[in-house]
């Protein structure tokens, strides 16, 4: 712990540039919504609640210079801004959660001055901030119930510090195992193309002192047949009403070999990552991002011939069906998923 993947400091909104980790630790500061958006474009900041606050604190960025005389005219620069981010990337539902939520805000306060307005919209940036933490928290703490001592826990990119604000959804869960003391153990899966379990997941979890493994996500199989998985615990970009959830591509192959191998297959969400208006995952809209990506070593070394033909995206949908539990903020959501998480959408 001891460090924020993304605050506003200085006047101007400060990240951790997730792109040279685990090399070097640097923070950058972003003076405005084109280089946030470029920021989110490239994953300097990733993950989907990061996303969700990285999207409330661009709208201030975005509107704090405002001269708007009214709130017509404010309103209208406030919609280009969250149209502009919302532009940025399309699965992980927090960041359009985030836009939403402070169109709503402004909305609530437009009887107020524009000074006052911007007010409460940096406001609302920060709350959204501090409940991002105590939401991870509450996961790491519904998660960790289900953790048994000496457990081996197997998970996908990454879902901890870095991909929230200082905690974690999936590796919230595993925070809060290693501080109860349960001696688990972690292996990471190394995430092609663009290696954030290589990258990111050992370099969290080694400096909290958790033991991580690192494999290809390819050697998956095999460790599960080796019977050396108890549980594969993974984040979500969106979770559809019917409980199937968008997640980092190779999310769905852990589900399918979690389930021949009789292994319980858990996801972990904060409630601002369901989308309750999508019925189920075929509506999930998946980002495919550039073939660069796949034809080379994290943009260095080129791996492949000239010329061939490429499909990357960024994330697959896992049926509800392979899933044993969701893991939000609000407690733990099993089948029938439809229904439970009605009912939890109302608590
Ligand atoms: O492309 P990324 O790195 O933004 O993808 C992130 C993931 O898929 C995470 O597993 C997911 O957002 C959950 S983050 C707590």
């Amino acid at each position: 712990m001891g460090i924020r993947t993304i605050e506003w400091k200085n006047n101007r909104i400060r990240m951790i540039d997730q792109t040279l980790l685990p090399g070097e630790f640097k923070y950058i500061d972003i003076k405005n919504i084109k280089v946030l958006w470029q920021a989110i474009k490239e994953l300097k900041v990733r993950g989907a609640p990061a996303l969700g606050a990285s999207a409330c604190l661009g709208v201030y960025l975005g509107i704090k210079d405002s001269k708007a005389k009214d709130y017509a005219q404010f309103y209208k620069e406030l919609k280009s801004v969250v149209n502009y981010l919302a532009s940025s990337r399309p699965t992980a539902r927090n960041l359009f959660w985030g836009l939403e939520r402070m169109l709503c805000v402004s909305d609530k306060a437009k009887h107020l001055s524009v000074e006052k307005i911007k007010k409460t919209l940096f406001q609302e940036a920060n709350k959204v901030i501090e409940e991002d933490r105590a939401s991870c928290r509450r996961i790491g703490a519904y998660g960790a119930s289900l953790v048994k001592k000496n457990e081996r826990i197997l998970t996908i990119c990454n879902t901890g510090i870095l991909a929230t604000i200082d905690y974690g959804t999936a590796l919230g869960v595993i925070y809060k195992s290693h501080e109860q003391g349960k001696n688990i153990k972690v292996f990471a899966c190394e995430t092609r193309p663009l290696l954030q379990g290589a990258r990111l997941t050992t370099w969290e979890l080694k400096r909290s002192g958790i033991d991580v493994t690192l494999i290809c996500d390819s050697m998956a199989a095999s460790l599960m047949k080796s019977g050396s998985v108890d549980k594969v615990i993974v984040g979500a970009d969106r979770i559809a009403l019917n409980g199937d959830t968008a997640n980092k591509i190779g999310t769905y192959s852990l589900a399918v070999l979690a389930k021949y191998h009789k292994i319980p297959f858990y996801a972990a969400a904060p409630f601002s990552t369901f989308d309750l208006d999508i019925k189920t995952g075929m509506d999930i809209l998946i980002e495919e991002r550039s073939h660069e990506e796949v034809s080379s070593l994290f943009f260095k070394n080129q791996v492949t011939a000239k010329g061939i033909k490429f499909w990357n995206p960024a994330f697959d949908v896992t049926p509800n069906n392979l899933i044993t539990a969701i893991i939000t903020d609000r407690g733990i959501i099993k089948p029938l998923y439809k229904l439970n998480i009605e009912k939890y959408a109302d608590k």
